[in-house]
């Protein structure tokens, strides 16, 4: 893992600082009335996003600790939604008192795909959905208490950090095989590989998929999932991606 104190200058950002030195810059052949018009499309969004969650400063701002989390950073008031999605990580924690409870969408969708996959031979446990702040505080310090906090950093969320406390995130086992319950052995089981390579079918993605940990900030985990429906999960399995390379964010 990457000590994540690198700097990192986000392609938004980027846009934004063209479309700032075209208007002062006052051009107006075609050429870059069409890259302007094409750049303010960008800035727009990146607007949008700005007034929706408020972000904390850009990269080449913010000092990350050993763990990967900003260096001062305060639980914000709201929870933050980019494209619509609540979104959970390092660099986007949610309030203390965010308390959705276990999604009922999400739930449903789990059945279903328990449904599918008892057909295959495989029947499925989510062992951990929902979790409260308070949860979050307790299991950290008992992972921390084991084995210190640099190794509890990258696979364990701190309070108001976790995936969890969204009410969208599965950890799924599978019934018979409680003993590979969120240990990484389950990703080499057939059940564990039948899930990899069908959950999006019923709108989940593999979270912290292996080789992507510098883009999640987190360890493989074969048997966290997060619920984002159908499309976005199809998306992000056909391109191998993560949810911070679906949205453009930082982890
Ligand atoms: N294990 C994941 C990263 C969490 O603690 O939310
Ligand atoms: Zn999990």
């Amino acid at each position: 893992m990457s000590k994540n104190n690198h700097i990192e200058f986000p392609f938004k950002m980027m846009a934004s600082f063209a479309v700032f030195a075209l208007m002062m810059s006052g051009c107006g052949n075609e050429n870059t009335e069409n890259k302007d018009e094409q750049s303010s499309k960008t800035t727009e969004t990146f607007q949008e996003d700005l007034e929706k969650k408020d972000p904390p400063k850009n990269e080449q701002e913010v000092e990350r600790d050993a763990g990967g989390y900003i260096v001062g950073q305060e639980l914000p008031k709201e929870a933050t939604y980019i494209s619509d999605l609540l979104i959970a990580s390092k660099r986007y924690p949610l309030p203390a008192d965010f308390a959705p409870g276990e999604d009922p969408e999400a739930r449903a969708a789990f059945e279903e795909l328990n449904a599918a996959a008892v057909l295959e031979g495989y029947t499925f446990n989510a062992f951990s959905t929902y979790r409260s702040y308070d949860r979050q505080v307790e299991l950290y310090a008992n992972y921390v208490n084991r084995d210190g906090k640099e190794a509890a950093d990258t696979y364990s969320a701190r309070p108001g950090y976790s995936e969890h406390q969204t009410g969208l995130a599965f950890d799924i086992g599978e019934v018979g095989n409680e003993q590979l319950f969120a240990d990484e052995g389950f990703g080499t089981t057939a059940a564990g590989q039948w899930l990899e390579k069908n959950a999006h079918k019923y709108g989940f993605i593999m979270r912290y998929p292996e080789g992507k940990e510098d883009v999640t900030g987190y360890m493989h985990e074969s048997w966290h999932f997060r619920y984002v429906g159908k499309d976005i999960a199809k998306d992000i399995y056909k391109n191998k991606s993560t949810l911070e390379e679906y949205l453009e964010i930082e982890k």
